[in-house]
């Protein structure tokens, strides 16, 4: 997975994080998406569960198990608890009906069957994310053996798929998964839930970052407000 842009503090991103943070209810079961804004949040419950409230968590990547653990929120599965009350996660584009595309870290997987797992999903972002239609390429987390295929029936979708390259050595992104990151570019992608459809039926994604299950969004400034 890419370690991107987590470093230095970001008003916006911590007054969503902090904020969304504040909808997680003592005895509550959440699950902790991936990323710089996520990584508030995670912050925030930990200092929850000091003060005795009984969280557990279910994470979504390598780099949020670290975090939890690091706030020492103790840890369970889907295995143990296969419906959560609430997940928390940032996202990378937010268009105007709630619809995301996540995976800029390349953990849109196991964000996604996280997310589908929870009552409530809860998206932060700061307000850079925000867009009317996206229009960002879409990650997508595709078997090895796959990506010729699957750039086939992207450029027949209109579109081009490229794999993510690792920015410090030579090769792609490999997902937590054993999988590779490739961004697929659209252009406009004003149907996304049609679009969504249509990438879920592409032989050898195992899964695309657009992401249709919003329940809300948190939107941070950089003047630490937010707005819902
Ligand atoms: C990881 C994700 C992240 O949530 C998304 O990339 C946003 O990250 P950040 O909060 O660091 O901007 O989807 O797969």
């Amino acid at each position: 997975m890419t370690n991107r842009n987590t470093k230095g503090h970001h008003p916006g991103k911590e007054a969503a994080g902090r904020a969304a943070a504040e909808l997680v209810k003592d005895g509550s079961i959440v699950g902790l998406g991936t990323g710089s804004t996520t990584a508030y949040a995670i912050k925030a419950l930990g200092e929850k569960v000091k003060k005795g409230l009984d969280i557990r968590a279910v994470v979504t990547s390598y780099q949020s198990e670290m975090l939890a653990i690091q706030a020492g929120i103790p840890l369970t599965s889907l295995a143990e608890n296969p419906v959560l009350d609430i997940a928390i996660d940032g996202a990378d584009e937010v268009d105007s009906n709630l619809n995301v595309v996540k995976g800029g870290g390349g953990a849109h997987f196991r964000e996604k069957v996280v997310s589908l797992s929870a009552n409530k999903f809860i998206v932060v972002v700061d307000d850079s994310k925000i867009s009317d239609t996206i229009s960002m390429a879409i990650p997508l987390e595709v078997l090895p053996c796959a990506r010729e295929l699957v750039q086939q029936q992207v450029a027949q979708m209109g579109g081009k798929a490229s794999i993510r390259p690792a920015s410090r050595k030579d090769g792609p992104v490999i997902s937590d998964n054993g999988n590779f990151i490739m961004d697929a570019a659209f252009g406009e992608i004003p149907n996304p839930q049609e679009f969504a459809d249509k990438l879920s039926n592409v032989v050898g994604i195992v899964e695309h970052g657009i992401f249709t299950n919003t329940d809300k969004v948190y939107i941070g400034y950089k003047d630490g407000k937010i707005e819902l």
